[in-house]
């Protein structure tokens, strides 16, 4: 299912030491006061919160870490990406599942309900200056993860396709939750909605005409995308982003350079415990054998950054 399609054609040990890393966003702690909430698909939910001082500079790509008020038993805080962020209002939306104690405990807040949030934390998706058409890949929740993305493109005058992947019609993320401007494309597991299929079939389609490419979802189909993304230049024959400026001047692996020059970015989701850096608890390993903390390092990274092969 295309729906309101535009003309793609006009439109557990310490990392170790390597090259300097990105100052990283100040992070804030705020109390967030809850707008709205409701329940966008079976089990997902769709929050709106104020919090000023969480929003100002934060970036798509970047998360919040959020506390429950149940002290008893839920003492981690629960990480949920920035959905959207409207940095006029001060507001922010996160869009999660109910999967657990923590996720159920959020549904129930109400309106006027504050909650602690921790945040911007993570490095955000790095976008070339000179990239004119951006293709988002979502699995399924993985649209939290690119979601903001598309209005951020869109706002800098670039043109969006959004290809999503959902189990069927009922996981569907609701294309009135989109900037009328996204080209939005659907494939469904059982071919009840959009192509029969995984989303990652949708892909050659797009991967000429998209300058880069942002994803965020289960690991199998980012793992597939990294490949896909791997072979790009040689199958297609197209030139890579900045090849003229800097030639010859290596980009340091782990930059917001290496990331913008990627023509694949991923949203890496691990398991979290203290979110800042400090737990080791959401290591995945880059192909330099450095491990990187998603918490920190990530969550996004470029896709070559990564070692695909090694389990986490
Ligand atoms: C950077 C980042 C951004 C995220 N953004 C979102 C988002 O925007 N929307 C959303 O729905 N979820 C997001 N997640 C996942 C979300 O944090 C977990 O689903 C949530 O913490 C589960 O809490 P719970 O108490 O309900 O479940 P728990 O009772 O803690 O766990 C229930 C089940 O969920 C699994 N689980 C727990 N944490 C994670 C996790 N981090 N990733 C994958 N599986 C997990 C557990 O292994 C267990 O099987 C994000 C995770 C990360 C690391
Ligand atoms: S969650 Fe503690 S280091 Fe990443």
């Amino acid at each position: 299912m295309t729906t309101r399609a535009r003309d793609p054609s006009t439109t557990a040990r310490a990392p170790a030491p390597g090259p300097p890393a990105p100052t990283p966003p100040a992070m804030r702690l705020a109390g967030a006061e809850l707008i709205d909430s409701r329940e966008i698909l079976p089990g997902q939910w769709l929050q709106e919160y104020t919090a000023p001082n969480l929003v100002a500079g934060a970036r798509a790509g970047q998360f919040v870490h959020v506390r429950t008020g149940d002290y008893s038993g839920l003492v981690l805080r629960r990480p949920f990406s920035f959905n959207t962020i409207d940095p006029v209002a001060g507001t922010l939306t996160i869009h999660f599942r109910t999967i657990g104690r923590g996720t159920e405990w959020f549904t129930r807040l109400r309106p006027g309900d504050q909650v602690d949030m921790l945040g911007p934390l993570g490095r955000p998706f790095e976008v070339d200056p000179r990239t004119q058409h951006i293709l988002l890949i979502a699995g399924g929740l993985g649209i939290a993860g690119v979601r903001a993305l598309a209005d951020e493109a869109i706002r800098a005058g670039r043109q969006v396709t959004l290809l999503f992947g959902g189990a069927g019609a009922r996981d569907v993320y609701p294309s009135s939750l989109l900037p009328d401007e996204v080209e939005y494309v659907v494939a469904t597991d059982d071919g009840s909605v959009g192509h029969h299929g995984f989303v990652t079939d949708l892909v050659p389609e797009y991967e000429a005409w998209a300058d880069q490419a942002f994803a965020c979802g289960p690991l199998p189909m980012l793992r597939a995308l990294a490949a896909q993304a791997s072979t790009r230049r040689h199958r297609l024959g197209v030139a890579s982003l900045g090849r003229k400026r800097g030639a010859g001047r290596p980009i340091p692996a782990g930059s917001a350079q290496a990331r913008r020059k990627a023509f694949l970015q991923v949203s890496m989701e691990q398991n979290m415990g203290c979110a800042v850096g400090a737990c080791l608890g959401c290591v995945v390993m880059a192909t330099s054998g450095t491990p990187q903390r998603v918490c920190r390092e990530g969550p996004v990274f470029a896709s070559d950054e990564l070692d695909w092969e090694k389990g986490w």
